[in-house]
């Protein structure tokens, strides 16, 4: 594995307002990735939605709380439960913008806002597709990676699909053309990996719903991105953590 170029701790589905899921839960995982990205290159943190359960202000403070106050550079972006109730529009009071890019040396991620009002599937918009292009097109030498809530390719063991992105194949048609390396997303509380191409498309689980499927808990996933290569390590909500898995980079 060549020199690492990003650190993405990828959090998602933390779900504040859901029956038994705890701020202070939220806040030891942010402890614990503090503490890990401490002794890590160039660490970033990305949230990719559902910080809440119905949008409502007082699950969105919960989740500021804790996500206004990181110790490192942070993404975050909102998932279908965020817009409930319009509540995007405390989203971008508190978070700021939908969308939003993060760049280093070697590193460029573009996060979408793939979420729309009172509706739970996912969709990005074309209006954005010529954004995205110039974004990568300014990024050539640079491991790109794009992140959203919604899944772009379905998963397994998930049930009947109904929420994958409504424009999935012309997001992934862009993606591909830009040489985009890695997609990172939630929403489904499942971490999976697929490799479509030469690109890499990882869904993580949730952070903190009882929403789990299988015999899959509660985690946020360390990713450690290097010019070829990304490495997946699950981070148990219990502590633990495990290697999910490896797989090849494109530039
Ligand atoms: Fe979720
Ligand atoms: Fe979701």
């Amino acid at each position: 594995m060549a020199d690492i170029v990003a650190t993405v701790y990828h959090m998602s589905d933390i779900h504040i307002g859901e029956a038994g899921v705890k701020t202070k839960d939220l806040e030891r995982a942010i402890r614990r990735i503090e503490e890990d990205a401490s002794s890590s290159p160039s660490p970033v943190l990305l949230v990719t939605g559902d910080l809440t359960t119905e949008g409502l202000r007082e699950e969105y403070e919960g989740a500021a709380s804790v996500l206004l106050e990181v110790g490192l550079p942070s993404i975050v972006i909102p998932g279908n439960h965020d817009e409930r109730n319009y509540g995007s529009a405390i989203f971008e009071e508190l978070f700021g913008e939908r969308f939003k890019t993060y760049e280093t040396e070697h590193f460029a991620l573009y996060a979408a806002d793939s979420s729309e009002p009172d509706n739970d599937a996912g969709h990005v918009g074309r209006v954005k597709y010529n954004e995205i292009r110039d974004f990568y097109g300014r990024s050539k030498g640079k491991v790109k990676v794009f992140a959203l809530h919604h899944h772009l390719i379905p998963v397994p063991h998930t049930g009947r699909e109904h929420n994958v992105v409504e424009d999935a194949g012309d997001v992934l048609g862009v993606l591909d053309s830009a040489r985009c390396s890695l997609v990172l997303n939630g929403h489904r509380h499942v971490p999976w990996m697929w490799r479509l191409g030469d690109m890499v498309l990882y869904n993580t689980g949730t952070l903190l719903s009882k929403r789990v499927r299988g015999g899959i808990t509660q985690l946020h996933t360390k990713v450690e991105i290097s010019k070829d290569e990304a490495v997946f390590t699950l981070c148990m909500k219990d502590g633990s953590s495990r290697l999910f898995g490896r797989s090849p980079l494109r530039m």
